[in-house]
């Protein structure tokens, strides 16, 4: 059964170096398990979105919440879906604009259509924080 994941988390003060080495590992390990999904990052705190088959999101939900570089890993959402939202990203990195006023339309143009829009609300609610 496919399931969906959608939490935050918290890095204040994570090296620019570290973004690219999450994203690095990503491509790596997520093809081989099948999880799918995009990542936030606002400077301050992750959103990230996973998808696959329960037990492998599960398992990797796990790890990400011992990992060292984040803290306070809190799941927003966690549905099973029918099909997955972004199927052809490993992990796809989105970029929130500078300027507050156009991140909404920023997104509402990047995100994935088959997105619930439900969570889709939570993803853009999450990026127009300060
Ligand atoms: C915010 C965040 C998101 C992460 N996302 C993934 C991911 O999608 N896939 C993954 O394999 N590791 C991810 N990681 C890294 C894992 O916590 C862990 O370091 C990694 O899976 C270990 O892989 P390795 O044994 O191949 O080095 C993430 C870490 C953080 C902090």
């Amino acid at each position: 059964m496919l399931s969906q994941f959608l939490y935050i988390s918290t890095a204040p003060t994570l090296p620019r170096e570290e973004l690219e080495s999450i994203l690095a590992t990503s491509a790596r390990n997520n093809p081989e398990r099948g999880i799918t999904g995009l990542l936030l990052f606002n400077g301050r705190n992750f959103l990230q979105l996973l998808e696959g088959e329960e037990s492998e999101v599960a398992g990797l939900m796990e790890r990400i919440t011992q990992d060292p570089r984040h803290s306070g890993v809190s799941v927003l959402d966690k549905r099973p879906i029918a099909e997955r939202a972004c199927p052809d990203w490993a992990m796809k990195r989105v970029m929130i604009a500078e300027s507050i006023a156009s991140r909404r339309e920023m997104l509402e143009r990047d995100l994935p259509l088959e997105l619930d829009p439900e969570v889709r609300k939570m993803i853009v609610n999450f990026a127009v924080l300060n």
